[in-house]
């Protein structure tokens, strides 16, 4: 196996300090997606890993059925403003950009924050990238700053799954909250392939939010 990083001898026993970069792919593929009449190319993976919660270097089917409605129905989002929960390579939040007045697409990974902006990048578009992990006040309140007006709409694709004991599910609830109190954000939209996914929409909906 090829080492990477500093290799030390110490009591005669070799230390191998491996890079994090050996664990992480970003050898990305720019890939055409088309929802409808609107055609996209982005950079993402084709499988992603989930140690390092790398989830969000490629496309998931929930952004896939989203799109797919969002290209359907644009005249419901002419005009709004938008946040994106968890973005990952941005494909939802930058085909809103096409319809909306303002989007910013968000995640709390580094590593898929880089590929994220990237995308926006090659689409020359106004939307803007911010972190945001879920329930970190911080980052929230920075976002909450930025946009003191709020957002029309919160999305998310595939992002936190339906058990109730998983911590994702408070924080994600925490989100939304801090977003709805602090700003005009009255309508979610969360898409799931399968409709088990329930736990997440029970959240937004004893929030006030229609979902
Ligand atoms: C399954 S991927 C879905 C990505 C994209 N929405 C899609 O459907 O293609 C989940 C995304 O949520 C992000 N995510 C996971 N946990 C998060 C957290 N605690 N705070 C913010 N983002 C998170 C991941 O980095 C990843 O981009």
């Amino acid at each position: 196996m090829e080492k990477r990083g500093e290799e030390e001898e110490e009591d005669g026993e070799e230390i191998v300090c491996i890079d994090r970069s050996f664990f992480i792919n970003d050898d990305y593929q720019l890939t055409t997606f088309t929802f409808g009449s609107q055609v996209l190319q982005l950079f993402c993976l084709q499988s992603a890993s989930t140690d390092f919660d790398l989830t969000g270097q490629l496309v998931w089917p929930g952004a896939k059925l989203l799109n797919n409605y969002i290209s359907q129905t644009p005249e419901m989002l002419r005009g709004c403003s938008v946040i994106e929960l968890g973005s990952g390579v941005g494909v939802t939040g930058i085909l809103c950009s096409k319809f909306c007045h303002d989007v910013v697409l968000t995640d709390h990974n580094e590593e898929v924050l880089k590929i994220l902006k990237k995308n926006i990048e090659l689409h020359s578009s106004s939307e803007s990238t911010e972190k945001l992990e879920w329930g970190n006040s911080h980052d929230l309140n920075q976002i909450l700053e930025r946009h003191p007006e709020g957002f029309d709409l919160v999305l998310g694709a595939d992002i936190s799954f339906n058990s109730l004991a998983s911590p994702c599910f408070l924080i994600l609830c925490n989100s939304f909250s801090a977003l709805g109190i602090s700003g005009t954000a009255n309508s979610c939209w969360l898409m799931y392939p399968e409709p088990k996914s329930w736990m997440p929409w029970l959240s937004v909906k004893l929030l006030g939010m229609d979902c």
